[in-house]
């Protein structure tokens, strides 16, 4: 997104504050984590006309496999240490992808994607439990923008609980 006018930059962070601002009330009500990122994955998808595929893995015996999404069929299992999403677990940081085809070791799960955006999603702890990832059909569709707004979002997934709390009767705890 090297080409979008600040204006248009600002749009999109006015937006990522409508969705947190979306998401905070239905955090308040469940706790759990995969509930938390079903919904983030749902919302971002359909308020965000870039976004291509949407959504979570998570980290599962050591391997990324794949948690809610929207958009096409997904890889369910990350070769480790290969391409974005192990790229930004292994980095502990954010990855901007402009061009996915220029990428070492990109995983195409779908030939369409073009450009990508992954975030590492922290416990309460701060440990790393899996990634965000957004994917394009358009290349060089993401900026620093998306990397903060996602940010933003992946922040809410294990923050503090809420008021009438469903998943602490879930979980038991
Ligand atoms: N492209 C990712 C794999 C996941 S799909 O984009 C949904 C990667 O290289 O890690």
């Amino acid at each position: 997104m090297s080409q979008a006018t600040s204006d248009q930059h600002e749009r999109l962070r006015e937006r990522y504050a409508r969705i947190v601002a979306q998401l905070e009330p239905l955090y308040a009500k469940v706790r759990d984590p995969q509930a938390r990122m079903a919904s983030a994955a749902a919302l971002l998808h359909h308020k965000m006309p870039h976004f291509f595929w949407t959504g979570f893995y998570r980290f599962e015996d050591g391997d990324l496999i794949v948690g809610p999404y929207q958009g096409p069929i997904a890889c369910m299992v990350l070769e480790r240490h290969t391409g974005v999403c192990w790229a930004s677990v292994d980095r502990g940081e954010p990855v901007l992808v402009a061009d996915v085809h220029a990428f070492p070791g990109h995983i195409a799960c779908d030939s369409r994607s073009q450009s990508e955006v992954v975030v590492p999603v922290r416990d309460a702890a701060g440990a790393i439990v899996g990634v965000l990832d957004v994917d394009s059909d358009k290349p060089d569709a993401f900026s620093q923008a998306d990397v903060d707004g996602l940010t933003a979002v992946v922040a809410l997934i294990h923050g503090a609980r809420g008021d009438g709390d469903v998943g602490s009767a879930v979980s038991g705890q």
